[in-house]
């Protein structure tokens, strides 16, 4: 059973009428009073809450109804209806254990969508039909716990909508799982589109995310196709979602929230629907509290969160891993199959990896090719992985992939004599990335 509880007895009955027709059962209430009384006794599904009543001015009725609610069923999952203006209210709710919001007006679509992933996500049934029948892992490699947990979430989660943010230090495999989320779900013929935000800048991102008409600015030739029109029906995927600086946070925020969005010079608003799965390697909880990610965006974005370990934490893998790179690499190459001693094996299990399963591969790859044996030692990997540390200046020996990254930075502010978009586009990022690197390190113009 669904609980409803508005005050408004024309969103009662449209809420009503909604999810009857989806074959839902359905209960709708005016007020916390009868709310209350019901929760005693039963326990809902979902509960759809207004978070204003009308007597009230600024929602605690709601935040306090909340809190009830959870004293008698702390586990029934509760979604907060919201005017779009008010939305920080819904993120208070979002603290104190609701699970989703949705602002007003709705899209009809938009809701049932959010009501059914969230009855998937809860239904804790082992055979839950959204469960896939069998599961493609195919090319992630590695069987320690840590891994297995990982996949066991996205074997969980891929066939449904919700939204999922990938945490991990660079070269975790962030984008080979948010691959593996859309191969296994529902639309996995239908578009999966990757978008690097931390490589779009501030002035091309309407346009590159939700198109432009001809003329509707002065470079605008031709019409243009967004990436979430592209995205329609299938999964976007939005990598490095910490670098996007807040004024595209909002943008973005209003087509998550909302499902629709505006090409650049069209007044005609679009829908769409995506899914929408994210990744980053920064810290978006700290970079809430510090002002620079907004929180409304971070729960839209993170109905479940899947945190990669760092590959020191699955050393584990580091063998099977070793020799599926070269395996690959060895086929790619036509050549003969190489293998590993035990104590290169070893070896590669003592290594730092800064840049994780990437370095690994890098490295695995380079001695595949350059040694010529069809057995690898550990003394022909300390020479690639010596020479690898190696190149480029002597000065950079040594340096952790921070280090490098901040030296690099420094480098380039003297280059340039500290002109942000300059060093901006020579680094390949977009500006706020830039100054959010800088204020990481600690770097003063
Ligand atoms: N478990 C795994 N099995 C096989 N290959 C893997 C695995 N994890 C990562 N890789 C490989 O390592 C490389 C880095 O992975 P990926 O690009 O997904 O990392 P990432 O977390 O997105 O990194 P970044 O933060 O730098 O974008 C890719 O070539 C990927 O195929
Ligand atoms: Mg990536």
């Amino acid at each position: 059973m669904i609980l409803v509880i508005d005050d408004d007895s024309a969103i009662r009955a449209s809420l009503k009428l909604l999810l009857k027709r989806k074959g839902y059962e359905v209960v709708a209430v005016p007020g916390p009073a009868e709310a209350l009384e019901i929760v005693r006794n039963t326990a809902p599904e979902l509960i759809l809450m207004d978070m204003n009543f009308s007597f009230s001015t600024k929602g605690e009725e709601g935040l306090e109804l909340l809190k009830k609610v959870k004293i008698f069923q702390p586990n029934v999952p509760v979604i907060f209806i919201t005017a779009w203006g008010t939305i920080n209210l819904a993120v208070e709710g979002m603290k104190q254990g609701a699970v989703d919001f949705i602002t007003k007006p709705w899209d009809n679509l938009v809701l049932l969508q959010r009501i059914e992933t969230i009855l998937q996500l809860t239904s804790g049934k082992p055979d839950s039909p959204s469960l896939p029948d069998k599961f493609d892992r195919s090319h992630i490699i590695g069987k320690s716990p840590a891994l297995a947990n990982v996949l066991d979430t996205v074997r969980r989660i891929a066939r449904t909508n919700a939204s999922v943010l990938i945490t991990g230090e660079s070269g975790t495999g962030k984008e080979l799982i948010a691959e593996a989320l859309h191969r296994n779900s529902l639309r996995s013929a239908n578009p999966f589109v990757k978008v690097n935000l931390g490589g779009i800048s501030q002035s091309l991102f309407e346009s590159e995310m939700f198109g432009h008409k001809k003329g509707a600015f002065t470079d605008a030739f031709a019409d243009r196709q967004g990436r979430f029109s592209m995205a329609d029906t299938g999964t976007i995927f939005l990598d490095e979602i910490g670098d996007l600086d807040l004024n595209c946070q909002v943008k973005l925020l209003r087509v998550l929230q909302e499902q629709t969005f505006e090409p650049l010079g069209e007044s005609k608003p679009r829908k769409v629907n995506v899914r929408v799965i994210s990744a980053t390697n920064a810290d978006l909880k700290k970079m809430v509290q510090e002002k620079l990610f907004r929180e409304d965006l971070l729960y839209r974005i993170n109905l479940i969160t899947i945190h990669l370990p760092a590959l020191r934490e699955r050393v584990e893998d580091i063998p099977l891993l070793a020799q599926y790179f070269a395996d690959e690499m060895c086929k790619a190459n036509s050549l003969g199959k190489v293998g590993f001693t035990k104590d290169a094996l070893d070896y590669l299990a003592t290594l730092p990896y800064p840049g994780n399963i990437r370095e690994l591969k890098n490295l695995v790859e380079r001695c595949a090719l350059i040694s010529g044996k069809d057995m690898l030692t550990a003394d022909d990997i300390k020479a690639q992985y010596e020479t690898a540390a190696g190149t480029g200046s002597i000065q950079l020996q040594g340096l952790s992939l921070d280090e490098l990254e901040k030296a690099s930075i420094i480098e380039h502010l003297n280059k340039f004599n500290n002109n942000i978009s300059q060093v901006a586009e020579a680094l390949k990022i977009s500006r706020a990335a830039l100054y959010r690197r800088m204020e990481k390190y600690n770097i003063k113009r």
